[in-house]
C-alpha cells in the first residue's frame, strides 16, 4: 500500500537521482542499483515519506527510465518524476519546476544519500520554519586536510577546525532556491554554494554518519553493513 504524505506537510523534496554512476564501476543509473536487494532510490524514498514535514516529493530520473522509477516508486509513496538533466544542477533544476505551488519550503536531496535519517529531513525543516533562509547538515572533518600544487607537492596544512562536510538534505526557502538557480552560471555540485554566491546566509545542523553518499563500491559495502545493523 502507497503511504501517505502529510497534507499538512510544508516541504518539498527534490532527489537528484539522474546520475550514472560511474564512480560505482560499471552497471546501470546509480540511484537505480541494488543494496540489500532494492534500489537505492527506493531506500532513499521510503525515508523521505516517514519524515512528517514532507508534503511533496519531486525525483530527477535518468531520462530513459522516467517511467520505470515512477512504476518503481508507485507502491513507496506519490511522487512526481521529471526527466533529470546533463548535470546535477540541471537535473535539479528540472525538479524544482515542477514543485506543487504553495509548499513554502525545499529540500534538495541526492539519492545517493540513500540511508540519510527522516530526522535528518526534520531538522533541516525545523531550522528553515525557525526563520533560516538556507541550511545544510555537516560533518566535522576528520582528516589532516592539505592543499596541493599541481605536482602534488604540499603547500601547506589547512585548519579543520573550521572545515566542514556537507550533506544532503540542503533546505532552503522555496524562493531562495529559485533565485539561486535562476542566477546560477558555472555548473556546482552543491545548491547552497548557488545560494551563497548570492549572499544568501547559510546556516549549518548537524549531519548524519547514515547520510553518507555513495560513490564508490566501498561506500555501497558499507551502506550494506548499515542497513543491515538497522539503519
Ligand atoms: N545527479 C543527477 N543528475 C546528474 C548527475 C547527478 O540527478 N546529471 C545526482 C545523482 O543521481 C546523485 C547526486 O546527483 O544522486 C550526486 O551525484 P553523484 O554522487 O556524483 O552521482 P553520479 O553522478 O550518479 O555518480 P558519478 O559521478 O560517479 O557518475
Ligand atoms: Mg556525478
Amino acid at each position: 500500500m502507497t503511504a501517505q504524505l502529510n497534507p499538512r506537510g510544508d516541504v518539498a523534496v527534490l532527489v537528484a537521482a539522474a546520475g550514472s554512476g560511474v564512480r560505482l564501476g560499471p552497471g546501470g543509473p546509480k540511484a537505480l542499483r541494488l543494496l540489500g536487494g532494492e534500489p537505492l532510490l527506493v531506500h532513499a524514498v521510503r525515508r523521505i515519506a516517514a519524515a512528517p514535514s514532507v508534503g511533496a516529493v519531486v525525483i530527477a530520473a535518468p531520462p530513459d527510465d522516467v517511467d520505470a522509477v515512477a512504476a518503481l516508486l508507485t507502491p513507496i509513496a506519490p511522487v512526481i518524476v521529471v526527466a533529470g538533466g546533463a548535470h546535477r544542477q540541471e537535473s535539479v533544476g528540472a525538479a524544482l519546476a515542477a514543485v506543487p505551488p504553495d509548499l513554502p519550503f525545499v529540500l534538495v536531496h541526492d539519492a545517493a544519500r540513500a540511508l540519510a535519517p527522516p530526522d535528518l529531513f526534520e531538522a533541516v525543516a525545523a531550522a528553515l520554519r525557525a526563520g533560516a533562509s538556507a541550511v545544510i547538515p555537516v560533518l566535522p572533518v576528520v582528516d589532516t586536510i592539505k592543499e596541493v600544487g599541481p605536482d602534488e607537492e604540499v603547500r601547506g596544512t589547512v585548519d579543520r577546525s573550521r572545515l566542514r562536510a556537507v550533506q544532503t538534505p540542503q533546505g532552503f526557502r522555496r524562493e531562495v532556491l529559485a533565485a539561486a538557480h535562476a542566477a546560477a552560471v558555472d555548473p556546482l555540485t552543491d545548491d547552497a554554494g548557488l545560494a551563497e554566491k548570492l549572499g544568501v546566509r547559510v546556516d549549518c545542523v548537524p549531519g548524519s554518519d547514515h547520510a553518507l553518499k555513495i560513490t564508490r563500491p566501498f561506500d555501497l559495502a558499507l551502506a550494506a553493513h548499515l542497513l543491515s545493523s538497522g539503519a
